[in-house]
């Protein structure tokens, strides 16, 4: 792999996308990898992400000397740049001034490798306050700014390179391209790396890993579950059972995604498990937000946990027992969980929707390594539906938490309709890629009055809640354009009956959480 080194600043992840979307792979290491733990990993190449301002800053993170003596092409990026310049003989000046934002850059673009065929003078973002005053010995400085006289620097021979702005930021006009120049020109590291191969070696290790045992895995209907799912059949085929369970907060059509489309493009054996009655039973006269979510989590576990002894019992008939039971982990809750590499445990993640903790199966996460967009692109790869693959986030308590108010079957109903609605028309306006999600709330205890035909109506008010985020943590609403605002609308308060009002949640995150309760 390319090691991207993280000293701690947000950008490790994004670099470690960006090296991926150059078609070579990459993973993320802690500062405080030795240069042991590094040879040992063997990487190709490596790139030292952006940091704290100052490498004089009190507890500045720093780099194991040794690394640098690998004999791997390197890569620093801010202050990987900064850790470089000052490892390997150079000047880091503490001037105090800070250079933050778009800024003009004068690069050098003859033939040299990390920045050839790039424009000679462009727009790259810059975050930095100390400068590389001078460069280390038998490196070629090669950009500057107004402000900084070196802000890029190589040294062919050792295959060390350096910039001092950020080219995995999209407000770096070329970025992409410097990471390019890096990986394939200066490393000479191939652009072998793409869905196909990935879903090779997956579907290697599964079978590797499970044998002739058993695998169950719960649907729960979203991009994860769903593309783990596909890799273990593709995997271990008729060996793996999907346990689905509707819970009846699902949204409209999503049962039938699963028992139809999915089932015929993956081939997989799925047992659904009809839950409804008891989730509403559940449910019944229930207003509080946390309540409901904790009915929601326990029926759930008590319905996976009934499907499980039935499949125990069956798979206990012919020999072969269950031993395995598959988890849709993503890379980022790898990396942020400490995922072996040695960094602190920001949070701990469990991924299936609320499944109990105690299970006794060994876990197959065929996308551990993966980002998001990458397991869309293997799900895409997979022949599974659009629907499903390019699905926006949703959450396992479901509609259960976009009514506020009691859940009943009616109101599951109209919900349903007025979430179609906006989804569709969402969808036709070609806007899916610029909302993160956008959750529909049925107001269920708020009536207004409202006038249609001749007569007065007091019906319920719907919010539509579209937001843009990277990572759900923070977000901003979407500002929708007015003429699909209206036709979601107009659709919504004609064909849902009971509904005589649309109104728009116009509330970032924070203050306000992107779900209602
Ligand atoms: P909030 O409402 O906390 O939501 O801003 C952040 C993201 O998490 C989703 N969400 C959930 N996902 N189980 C889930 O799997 C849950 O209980 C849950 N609650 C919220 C929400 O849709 C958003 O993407």
């Amino acid at each position: 792999p390319v090691l991207v080194v993280d000293f701690g600043a947000q950008y490790a992840q994004l670099i470690a996308r960006r090296v991926r979307e150059a078609s070579v792979y990459s993973e993320i290491v802690p500062h405080t990898i030795t240069a042991d733990e590094v040879r040992a990993r063997n990487p190709i190449g490596i790139v030292l992400s952006g940091g704290p301002s100052s490498v004089y800053e009190e507890g500045a993170p720093s780099l194991d000397e040794g690394i640098l003596q690998l004999g791997v092409p390197t890569l620093g990026i801010c202050y990987g740049f900064q850790v470089m310049a000052q490892q390997l003989g150079g000047e880091v000046a503490h001037t105090g001034h800070r250079e933050y934002g778009s800024t003009e850059t004068t690069l050098r673009t003859d033939d040299n490798q990390l920045l050839g065929g790039q424009p000679e003078h462009q727009i790259t973002w810059m975050s930095h306050g100390d400068s590389v005053a001078v460069a280390p010995e038998g490196f070629e400085v090669l950009a500057s700014t107004a402000t900084t006289p070196v802000a890029a620097f190589a040294n062919d021979e050792q295959g060390f390179y350096g910039v001092q702005w950020h080219p995995e930021v999209k407000h770096s006009e070329y970025g992409q391209g410097v990471i390019e120049n890096f990986l394939h020109r200066a490393a000479g590291i191939p652009a072998d790396w793409n869905s196909g191969n990935v879903i090779a070696e997956q579907v290697a290790r599964i079978r590797e890993q499970v044998g002739s045992a058993r695998v169950i895995s719960a649907l729960s209907g979203g991009v994860d579950s769903a593309v783990s799912t596909a890799l273990v059949q593709q995997a271990v085929g008729d060996q793996l059972t999907a346990v689905f369970v509707d819970h009846g907060l699902l949204r409209q059509g999503e049962r039938e995604q699963v028992q139809n489309d999915y089932v015929a493009a993956t081939g997989v054996r799925l047992v659904t498990i009809d839950a409804v009655d008891t989730f509403l039973d559940a449910l019944a006269g229930v207003t509080d937000p946390e309540e409901k979510r904790k009915i929601i989590g326990r029926e759930f576990i008590r319905a996976f946990e009934q499907a499980e002894r039935d499949l125990i019992a069956e798979a206990a008939a012919d020999g072969q027992p269950i031993k395995f039971l598959v988890q849709g982990t993503l890379y980022p809750d790898v990396v942020e969980s400490g995922g072996g590499t040695g960094t602190a445990n920001i949070k701990s993640h469990h991924n299936v929707g609320g499944l109990p903790e105690d299970l006794q199966f060994e876990l197959v996460e065929p996308l551990r390594t993966l980002f998001k967009d990458e397991v869309r692109a293997i799900g895409r790869e997979l022949g599974l539906p659009e629907e499903i693959v390019g699905r926006q986030p949703f959450p396992g308590p479901g509609l259960g938490i976009r009514i506020v108010g009691e859940v009943t079957r009616d109101r599951l109903d109209l919900l349903r309709q007025a979430d179609a609605i906006a989804r569709e028309e969402l969808t036709a306006a070609g806007l899916d890629q610029e909302i993160w999600q956008c959750p529909v709330v049925l107001l269920a205890d708020v009536r207004s009055v409202g006038v249609q035909g001749d007569g007065r109506t007091y019906g319920h008010p719907i919010v539509l809640r579209p937001v843009s985020s990277e990572d759900a943590m923070t977000a901003d609403w979407t500002r929708l354009p007015y003429d699909v605002l209206a036709r979601i609308s107009n659709r919504i308060t004609n064909e849902v009956a009971d509904v005589n009002r649309v109104v728009l949640d116009v509330t970032s995150k924070p203050p306000g959480t992107i779900e209602w309760e």
